[in-house]
């Protein structure tokens, strides 16, 4: 990517850019011969202070990037970089010129926010200089282009849910800072949720006393806020790199943390805490009581001070009606205002909200759900469910972001389930979010101009530390970054691979973690065979995997991967990816056994069908805590599926659902062979051996393993403890066992003409 020389009489070293790649990719962009040479003598030209404060700023960068220390002046020099404003351009007003000759570099712009994103470009050209510190004398050789660009749409954004999860303003800035390399300018921080509130707002101090701390015990209480102080600066911080912050206070749902603070806004008043679990509450924000608009109406006035940005996103998302259907209030309100239903009676609440952000200038986003009980004229669409609320949206006049989850929710795997850390659910590899188009065809050609842009939205439930965060980010954000920049004609997924390896070493410089596509293929980690099998890898997309076989981590000498593999006795695998700059992906392990079948019972008699199933009440989070001792109940079920719970799905879990669960019994084998098993129980043993053991702390996904079995029945237990994890209530899991064979394609689920119990009064073991 770049070559170094020195000149050992001058002490004068050359660094020289080989491989010249913006991200996004410019508008049209033409590589010339000749470079120009920036050296200690370099100097920024601008015309005026608002050029100059830019030119100020990335003295700063390129200072940190080569170690020159570049000045400013308003007197143009030889062996200079120019920015200059030109309100004659004929340019988008975030558009730039850069072009790069031998002896200076112009940059010119209609505005400072076209200078920014012009010099944004440039630093991109330069080489990547790791150790400059140690240079005495510095000549960076910048290769000469000229660019002509502007973006393809205003609105290119990102948004953070710090609600689930707080993040940090350092690591917020941190953020902002690439974000700004990517010529992202929208930040849309979801403040507000159900499992916690995290701006201080003066006159209503219990939002950030109680409603920012979730949790009863001392051990798991989970608190966060920003001060207002934390918000003007990151605010301030965005505002010099050209990034708009866009609050949003989610109403009249996702609104549990407020009414724990202030339960009078409740339709009940009661005793209300802020929501443990994910998922949705159904205790919203009463919509018949006139205090809650005057409390929305305050909020508004301290949040709208803060943020200077046009817009305000209000939610209006996932509202559960019951508690309107169920109020006296807001059924007399929705007669004496003659609406519908609790649709609309959520489209009067959002309309009159609407009515409060215009005192303040602000422009109104909302959630595609505000569309079902109709929006007002002036109302903006956030499309996160699909593209279908954008487009009957924007068909209709309204100005719509689109952020349909299944192409830009960052909280999706981006990869295999099975090799990935946890994440929300969904999949979104980066390919698919790279190829996403915000303009459905559907959408008439005169509304076009509708769609502002798009947006990635990172959720936080399962994005529970920073390093975890960026992983989910990058580089999922920069394809997104692509689209809002990069006309659709200039998109090419290889060209964007091949600028996304100029980009991974220019993360590393930044600290930013990102996602390497993990060895895939095999969906389990414990792969059992008979006399031979061959395993083969794929990746999300396309990068080098090496490995090993003898129980080392594979470096950048290992083996590479190039076909399957294929293996004849037990082994320790271990694979990983790795890419062009060298950096390795985590390594995956896989222990590849080589396993007799295991044999059948021979002494199970007077067998009937189902599964003994036998229950003990508690919270246990592991099942070393379960005591030999404890009373169970014991009684018998004909399908494994009859040990799920009733219970009203992510919303409520029922305390007295808390328990350990024991299913033993046997499973009938239909023939020789090795199975997989799938499941998201904590343990399922078959014959004597552990098969599956679900360590992680959230059992959300299934696991799977695999054994060698002989035709015939072989004892069968299933340990499983319903409990809440992280949030995550397994009462929401269904309790099952699915197979297969080693070569089928799918899971069966193991049903009750597979299971069987000694019909004895036998006592049932524990463990
Ligand atoms: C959302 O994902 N509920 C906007």
């Amino acid at each position: 990517m770049f070559s170094i020389s020195c000149h050992e009489k001058e002490k004068r070293v050359t660094v020289v850019n080989t491989n010249p790649r913006i991200t996004p990719m410019p508008l049209s962009l033409l590589e010339k011969e000749g470079s120009f040479t920036m050296d200690k003598k370099t100097s920024f030209y601008t015309n005026n202070i608002e050029a100059r404060k830019i030119a100020l700023f990335f003295v700063d960068i390129i200072n940190e990037k080569t170690g020159l220390q570049l000045q400013t002046s308003d007197v143009k020099k030889e062996n200079s970089i120019h920015l200059l404003i030109d309100s004659s351009l004929e340019l988008d007003e975030e558009g730039y010129f850069l072009k790069t000759y031998e002896d200076h570099i112009s940059i010119t712009s209609r505005t400072t926010k076209g200078l920014f994103y012009g010099a944004q470009s440039l630093i991109q050209l330069f080489p990547l200089i790791p150790n400059h510190s140690f240079i005495e004398d510095i000549e960076v050789k910048i290769p000469s282009v000229d660019i002509k660009d502007e973006p393809a749409f205003k609105w290119r954004g990102v948004l953070l849910d710090v609600s689930r999860h707080f993040f940090t303003v350092e690591f917020i800035k941190k953020q902002l800072d690439f974000l700004a390399t990517l010529k992202i300018n929208k930040f849309h921080w979801h403040l507000t949720d159900d499992q916690g509130w995290r701006i201080e707002i003066k006159q209503y101090p219990k939002l950030t006393e109680i409603g920012a701390k979730r949790g009863s015990k001392k051990s798991t209480v989970y608190h966060g806020f920003y001060t207002q102080e934390d918000v003007k600066e990151v605010v301030a911080y965005a505002k010099e790199r050209f990034i708009d912050v866009i609050p949003e206070f989610d109403m009249p749902g996702h609104a549990k943390a407020i009414l724990a603070a202030y339960p009078e806004l409740a339709c009940e008043e009661k005793h209300f805490e802020i929501r443990e679990l994910w998922g949705v509450d159904y205790n919203i924000l009463c919509a018949g009581k006139e205090e809650v608009y005057i409390f929305v109406e305050n909020v508004i006035r301290e949040m709208a001070a803060l943020f200077p940005s046009i817009y305000f996103h209000v939610g209006g998302d996932e509202v559960p009606k019951r508690n309107w259907k169920e109020s006296e209030l807001c059924q007399k309100l929705i007669k004496k205002e003659g609406l519908k239903d609790e649709k609309e009676l959520q489209s009067y609440f959002m309309a009159r909200v609407e009515e409060m952000l215009h005192i303040h200038n602000k422009k109104m986003i909302g959630w595609d759900e505000i569309l079902e009980g109709g929006i007002t004229e002036t109302t903006n669409i956030m499309s996160w469910q699909g593209e279908i609320g954008g487009i009957k949206a924007a068909n209709e006049g309204h100005d719509v972001i689109m952020t349909p989850l299944d192409y830009v929710y960052l909280n999706f795997y981006q990869g295999s389930k099975h090799v990935e850390p946890m994440a929300f659910g969904g999949h979104t590899p980066l390919q698919k979010t790279y190829d996403y188009n915000p303009i459905p065809d559907a959408i008439e050609e005169n509304k076009r101009h509708h769609i502002l842009g798009l947006q990635g939205n990172l959720w936080a439930e399962q994005t529970d530390n920073d390093h975890i965060a960026e992983y989910q980010l990058y580089p999922r954000l920069i394809a997104i970054a692509e689209t809002g920049w990069t006309m659709e004609k200039n998109k090419n997924f290889n060209s964007f691979l091949n600028r996304l390896n100029n980009l991974y070493p220019v993360l590393d410089t930044y600290e930013i973690s990102y996602h390497i596509p993990l060895p895939e293929g095999p969906s389990s980690d414990h792969i059992v065979f008979l006399d031979s099998v061959i395993l083969p890898f794929k990746t999300t997309h396309p990068v080098k995997m090496i490995y090993t076989t003898d129980g080392s981590d594979p470096t950048n000498h290992s083996s590479e991967y190039t076909e399957a593999l294929k293996f004849k006795k037990t082994t320790i695998l271990k694979i990983a990816s790795v890419l062009p700059h060298g950096k390795i992906s985590k390594v995956r392990t896989l222990n590849i056994v080589k396993q007799p079948y295991l044999q059948p019972v021979t002494e199970a008699m007077n067998l009937s069908p189902g599964l003994k199933i036998k229950t003990i009440k508690g919270h246990f989070v592991n099942i070393d805590q379960i005591q030999r001792e404890m009373p169970a109940e014991v009684s018998i079920i004909k399908n494994i599926k009859e040990a799920n719970n009733t219970f009203d799905w992510g919303h409520e879990v029922k305390k007295e659902n808390f328990r350990a669960v024991f299913l033993e019994g046997y499973i009938d084998i239909p023939e020789d062979g090795v199975y997989y098993f799938s499941s998201t129980q904590d343990q399922i043993w078959i014959g004597d051996q552990l098969v599956i053991d679900y360590k992680k702390t959230i059992k959300k996904h299934p696991e799977e393993s695999s054994i060698a079995l002989k035709k015939g029945k072989h004892k069968l237990k299933i340990i499983y403890l319903n409990n809440i994890i992280k949030g995550w209530a397994s009462d929401w899991n269904t309790v099952e066992l699915k197979f297969r064979k080693e070569f089928d394609e799918e899971y069966k689920v193991v049903n009750e003409n597979m299971i069987f119990h000694q019909n004895t009064k036998g006592a049932l073991s524990l463990k």
